[in-house]
């Protein structure tokens, strides 16, 4: 991944030699938005022509000679961006959000101009305070520059533009929390990029393989606990439904494990990511037209891993473990054959009756597994699991099943305040009813109607009495509600979700 290099200056803004330097200036009521003086005179001129009344989206764009001469500003270009009106009453995370945007605004501009270096002018944003409005600014632009350039052999060699090479963030006071708050935004922001990059590479580039060789680099660089349970562990383990979904592949099964410990005792998280690298269905195959999206439906595991990478730069007080149970869902000729009765982790028996249902099914075991390790407070599985959650909910919400009201509490304003909001399905005696197989426990499908919620009845047999919570990203995975800062292809969905579930957990959370 590229990196942008961020740094908080108090150096008089003139004096900073860069591509483009960046105010912020909010609307206000029949009069022209207050500004630096820098820009105090084409900002009322640009006003009275009615050209530029600081409306969010608006910008207006100049050069440093034909403002002042005499004040000598190093910049080449300066651009003047609306943030509309930053209303007192206007909700927390609404504001949070609007910041985002304008950070993805920036980095588009940025593009347009070809700008490599840029001066940002921190506006005082009231509501939120130095450290909130940094952050949420740092965050936004480096979503919003976010590229996946790694086999764009002709571009590279053409020297295409490639994004931000450096940001300074120009502020006269509050240094300290300025710095803190753009900190916590590229650690959020760098993180998501991470999962976008796993999500962008194709099934040939990001196997069970590379996620657990990521894995093992991050817990070198952070001091975290690394496993990889093989297939001859799954086998010894009693793994049925993973090593069932892999059946079929040439490439073996892995599941990742990285568990991170804070040195006062605390709570413990479990994370769990369904990393399916490619799902072709395997024998119940898929329609081939649009199949090659399925190389992504490994971004629950990825948002699991990269959050981790997040855990270990921030070492947050709460412990994290996070499992990926990782393999393709191929149709080879040893593929698990639909009527097939497979033996879960846990005892669980289950008849396959669709290959496709597959995420469930390695989401299961590593569910049991994660539990009976490591007795967490709480588990979170992240999964794009349902094309029926896409039928429901669109690609705005992502669907949130649970059996536990305050986790889902926690999770809602988490994923509230990250912009990625999360829609609650009910999960009751009936659905379950729905997976009764006549030869087995359960069965891995529950036929057409409440998929999303028949998938999380699945899962509801591997998780004991612990507090758990299904996220099902097959809408917001990809093709997530554009924004600024969510470019198209995948989102990077979850990873500052759980960052702020994290961040804000206190011990005995869920007392
Ligand atoms: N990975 C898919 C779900 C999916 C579909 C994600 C579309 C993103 C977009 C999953 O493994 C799957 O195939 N689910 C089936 C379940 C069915 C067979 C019960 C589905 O949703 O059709
Ligand atoms: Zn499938
Ligand atoms: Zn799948």
């Amino acid at each position: 991944m590229k990196t942008t290099r961020l740094t908080v200056t108090e150096r008089p803004v003139e004096t900073i030699d860069s591509d483009l330097l960046i105010y912020c200036v909010a609307e206000e009521k029949n009069k022209p938005p207050l500004c630096d003086h820098f820009i105090k005179d084409p900002v009322e001129k640009a006003f009275d022509l009615k050209d530029f009344s600081g409306k969010a989206e608006e910008q207006l764009m100049f050069y440093p000679s034909s403002v002042s001469a005499e004040e000598n500003i190093k910049a080449r270009r300066i651009l003047v961006m609306g943030m509309g009106k930053i209303e007192k009453e206007k909700d927390f995370s609404k504001t949070v959000d609007l910041l985002r945007e304008i950070g993805g605004n920036m980095a588009k501009a940025c593009k347009k101009t070809k700008a490599k270096t840029i001066t940002v002018c921190l506006p005082a944003i009231q509501t939120l305070g130095p450290e909130k409005t940094a952050e949420c600014f740092a965050e936004g632009m480096l979503l919003g520059d976010y590229r996946f350039l790694k086999y764009k052999e002709i571009s590279k060699k053409k020297g295409d533009y490639a994004g931000l090479k450096m940001i300074r963030f120009s502020c006269t006071n509050s240094v300290n929390s300025t710095r803190k708050g753009v900190k916590k935004g590229v650690v959020a922001a760098r993180a998501a990029c991470e999962a976008r990059d796993m999500a962008n590479e194709p099934g040939n580039g990001w196997t069970s393989r590379e996620f657990a060789d990521y894995a093992k680099i991050l817990a070198q660089t952070h001091g975290l606990t690394y496993t990889c349970l093989e297939k001859k562990d799954m086998k010894k383990l009693g793994m049925g439904g993973i090593l069932a979904v892999n059946q079929g592949s040439a490439i073996p099964p892995r599941m990742v494990i990285l568990e991170y410990k804070p040195e006062k005792k605390s709570d413990t998280i479990l994370l769990v990511g369904k990393g399916i690298t490619f799902d072709s269905g395997g024998i119940s195959i898929k329609p081939s037209s649009g199949m090659e999206e399925m190389k992504y439906d490994m971004c629950g595991g990825a948002a699991v891993l990269a959050t981790m990478q997040a855990v270990g730069e921030e070492k947050p007080s709460v412990g994290v473990v996070a499992v990926i149970p990782a393999t393709d869902n191929m149709s080879g000729s040893s593929a698990v054959r639909p009527g097939d009765i497979i033996r879960h982790f846990n005892g669980v028996t289950s008849e396959i009756v669709n290959t496709d249902a597959e995420g469930r099914m390695i989401l299961a075991d590593a569910l049991a597994y994660g539990i009976k390790t490591f007795t967490p407070d709480c588990v979170v599985d992240i999964a794009t699991l349902t094309g029926a959650v896409v039928v429901g909910l669109g690609h705005h919400y992502s669907g949130l099943i649970s059996n536990n009201d305050k986790l889902t509490d926690r999770l809602i304003c988490a994923g509230k305040d990250a912009g990625e909001p999360l829609w609650r399905l009910p999960l009751t005696k009936e659905y379950k009813k729905q997976i009764e197989s006549k030869v087995a426990d359960i069965k891995n499908v529950g036929g057409r109607w409440g998929g999303t919620i028949t998938a999380a009845a699945y899962l509801s047999n591997f998780i004991d009495k612990t507090p758990w919570a299904h996220l099902d990203i097959a809408g917001t995975a990809w093709d997530f509600t554009e924004k600024s800062y969510i470019p198209k292809g995948p989102s990077g969905i979850g990873v500052r979700t759980f960052l702020n579930l994290i961040r804000d957990w206190k011990k005995g959370g869920l007392a």
